[in-house]
């Protein structure tokens, strides 16, 4: 190669160093907006915080309907959603906090919500029962048993978490 082909022109080092200014700025410039985008999907989910939904003493051995807000992230999107449990305490004291959902195809079940099969969960839906342990009541639609929250008792109040399949499945 001769001495003429390695020099660079003005024109080529102008194109070269607006291509590299240019290239840099606009790096700088998208770099924040990438990371702005997937930044909620990058993060870690954050577990499940417990909810305080029912003081102790108003529990009793009947099961009873208690509402209450979960703090929800979803990637960009942050809501308060709404959530249920039949809480009820058994014959030794122990509380059980289960899921409303039916696990055929999830309408939600009602306690002696029907008169012909009382003292069960009856999802209006398609007929299905649970017993009032969440068990599924065989030969109707739910194949699974209701699902349980996490919970913890602390100064009296009762705290739930997630509600899961039982034995954790
Ligand atoms: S959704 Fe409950 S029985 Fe079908």
């Amino acid at each position: 190669m001769s001495e003429k082909e390695h020099q660079v022109s003005r024109r080529q080092f102008l194109n070269y160093t607006l291509t590299g200014v240019g290239g840099f700025m606009a790096a700088g410039m998208l770099m924040p907006m990438v990371r702005f985008a997937l930044d909620p999907v990058l993060r870690p989910v954050a577990k499940q915080d417990m909810v305080a939904v029912a003081q102790v003493k108003d529990i009793t051995n009947e099961p009873q309907r208690f509402n209450f807000k979960v703090h929800q992230v979803d990637a960009w999107h942050e809501s308060e959603e709404p959530k249920s449990a039949w809480v009820y305490k058994t014959k030794k004291g122990e509380i059980v906090a289960l899921s409303p959902v039916c696990k055929h195809l999830g309408c939600t079940v009602n306690w002696n919500g029907d008169k012909k099969n009382p003292n069960r969960f009856y999802c209006p839906c398609h007929g299905g029962m649970y017993e009032k342990d969440g068990t599924n009541v065989p030969k109707t639609p739910p194949i699974h048993p209701l699902d349980v929250f996490k919970q913890k008792v602390e100064k009296g109040t009762l705290y739930l978490g997630k509600a899961e399949p039982r034995g954790g499945a």
